[in-house]
């Protein structure tokens, strides 16, 4: 993998091109969360006619089932989704964190119960990086510790040391192993900790930077924590991170977060709001969301967003709220459509703003329309 940094916008908004083994990226990304190998409701063709470039999926739930060998014998995970551009997995630990029960962290690894059967299994940072290489994916994720919020010092401290140890096992284990992604290498991206406290997420960075990974996530943000201290999670972390590699904000966020991050250096994120919220009938637009099952909508003819996609605008909103109190499965997969789309579109358009070197003034025009919100 390579990343090309073509240029920074005087906001501090950075535009970029990922090189994987599946295809190119353009950055800032947004990779729509495809968990168990699939981005729910959508085909792949969607996601192409979406204009999606790389998605992301799931080492607890994929190892869990079909299990990890499986999708190795099946093909790998490009073959089993469908889907043959790039793809980031996530290596797990997060996932044990916020599904399984009775998680025991020791130096070892995470031993839990998994929320399918209740079976008692063990994650460790070998098990995770070798689940993710025979998932086959484009970028793999090291295993981490994500300390809840609020988090005391002490917590702080000691989850940032099995965070930083378990990064040396993961690295030692792709030296030894060699994973590859199709035709070219895997990539490995570490991950920032350090929760609230500055000087730790500084620390873990620069170590991190050390060990000379692909790439950067910035973890442990969205777990419950005030937004503002989401955004300072992100300065703590952004500037120890080398700037010609790619930096992942890790399940951000509303969109208005998005350009917050982006202006802050950020590169890729991934979020299952945007396909989460159009399951609860809220379709996301320029113009803020629209509640589908709101009666406003009942004889309304318009599209739900004038510049959305025509697979989508071919339907009035009247006939998206009929669908979707119907119990319709079309429903679901139009509002999926519209709100990735959205998300999606609004990734190109901070790309080519940055490209223009206007990406402040693309902010404050995008979050106060998105905000005065009079639909
Ligand atoms: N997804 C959202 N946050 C995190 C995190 O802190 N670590 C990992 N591995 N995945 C995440």
């Amino acid at each position: 993998m390579s990343f090309t940094l073509h240029s920074v916008d005087p906001s501090g908004a950075r535009l970029g091109t990922l090189h994987l083994p599946h295809g190119d990226v353009q950055t800032p990304i947004f990779m729509p969360v495809g968990t168990q190998g699939t981005v729910k409701t959508l085909h792949p063709d969607d996601l192409h006619a979406l204009g999606a470039q790389i998605i992301l999926g799931n080492t607890y739930h994929l190892s869990l089932r079909p299990g990890a060998e499986t999708v190795r014998d099946l093909g790998g995970l490009h073959t089993l989704s469908g889907w043959d551009k790039p793809i980031l997995t996530d290596s797990g630990g997060f996932q044990v964190w916020s599904l399984a029960k009775l998680r025991k962290i020791t130096e070892e690894g995470v031993r839990f119960q998994n929320h399918i059967d209740g079976a008692t299994m063990m994650l460790t940072p070998e098990r995770s990086m070798e689940i993710q290489a025979q998932l086959g994916s484009d970028i793999a994720m090291l295993f981490d510790e994500c300390p809840p919020y609020p988090c005391d010092r002490r917590y702080a401290e000691k989850s940032l040391g099995y965070t930083l140890r378990w990064a040396r096992r993961c690295k030692q284990w792709v030296d030894e192993n060699n994973p590859a992604s199709g035709s070219g290498r895997q990539s490995h991206f570490g991950i920032v900790q350090g929760s609230v406290y500055a000087d730790l997420r500084r620390q873990c960075a620069e170590e991190l930077a050390a060990m000379d990974f692909d790439g950067y996530a910035i973890g442990g943000v969205s777990v419950g924590e005030p937004e503002e201290e989401m955004l300072k999670a992100i300065e703590h972390s952004a500037p120890y991170l080398p700037a010609d590699k790619p930096r992942y904000a890790m399940g951000l966020g509303t969109p208005v977060q998005l350009l917050e991050m982006i202006e802050r250096g950020v590169d890729m994120f991934d979020c299952v709001m945007p396909t989460r919220l159009a399951r609860h009938g809220i379709a996301m637009t320029p113009d803020g969301p629209i509640h589908i099952k709101n009666k406003k909508w009942e004889k309304d003819m318009r599209p739900l967003d004038v510049e959305g996609h025509p697979h989508v605008n071919r339907f009035s909103r009247a006939a998206i709220r009929h669908f979707f109190r119907s119990g319709e499965i079309l429903a679901l997969r139009l509002l999926s459509f519209q709100n990735l789309s959205f998300y999606l579109r609004l990734m190109a358009q901070a790309r080519s703003a940055i490209a223009a070197g206007q990406f402040g003034s693309f902010k404050r025009a995008f979050i106060s329309r998105y905000q005065a919100n009079d639909i």
